[in-house]
């Protein structure tokens, strides 16, 4: 069954993209259509998060900001922290827990579930990203992105059969998580996903770098027509 509500589409960037490079990303990404079919969210790195604004803002664009991290702590003396009073009106959303964090930079679930309750204090919706379903989930998250440390950036996704399963477990814990996947997710196979009853959208990092690839994967996750078709050529 495909699912009703429009699916969530998170753009990763991860550590890349100046600020030149961001403003050249919105000047080459297509938009027709795409707030028809998508919810779309991009994380831009913090350097970069204020002119992702500004050009979303000039070109009137259907997307919506998230961070990529957020402290464990409020404002103060926390040298190098970005909290969550920083992030406020700047991003809707944030990721919190990505695999990459976890891993590199030790986050345990005792700093995550921190992390989560400075977002929620100042009205960021976390996007809490999990390795497998045996991860602890903090009770105030919404949103939950399943994300196999084996598809993450290697080419080699999860199947949609098996990441469907892991959302049918997240979701027994609460049936009103939306539920998303995120590994090696490219335009071809998005929609394969997407058309699991449980998965309510997708996570793309590697395939949110290039605008006119982010397109083509929203397009056909949100079975919009083809850009050129419904462009003015002036
Ligand atoms: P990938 O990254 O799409 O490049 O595999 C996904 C992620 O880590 O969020």
């Amino acid at each position: 069954m495909i699912t009703m509500i429009k699916p969530l589409i998170v753009g990763n960037w991860k550590s890349n993209k100046t600020i030149a490079e961001t403003e050249d990303w919105f000047r080459r990404f297509q938009h027709p259509g795409i707030e028809l079919g998508a919810e779309i969210i991009l994380c831009p790195a913090f350097t970069a998060l204020e002119r992702a604004k500004i050009c979303i803002e000039r070109r009137q664009l259907p997307i919506k900001l998230a961070a990529q991290d957020i402290s464990p702590y409020p404002s103060g003396a926390y040298t190098g922290e970005i909290s969550g009073e920083l992030l406020k009106g700047l991003v809707s959303f944030v990721l919190i827990g990505h695999s990459e964090r976890r891993i590199r930079f030790k986050e345990t679930d005792f700093i995550l579930k921190e992390k989560v309750l400075q977002a929620k204090q100042v009205g960021i919706e976390p996007i809490y990203c999990i390795p497998d379903e045996h991860t602890k989930i903090p009770e105030q998250v919404n949103i939950v992105a399943f994300e196999p440390i084996s598809a993450i950036g290697t080419g080699q996704p999860d199947t949609p059969e098996h990441a469907d399963a892991i959302a049918v477990e997240i979701k027994k814990r609460s049936p009103d998580i939306r539920c998303i996947y995120g590994g090696s997710i490219k335009p071809d196979n998005v929609v394969s996903f997407l058309h699991k009853e449980h998965i309510d959208g997708v996570l793309p990092g590697g395939a949110s770098l290039d605008p006119l690839t982010f397109y083509e994967l929203i397009k056909n996750a949100a079975g919009i027509p083809e850009a050129k078709a419904i462009t003015s050529p002036f």
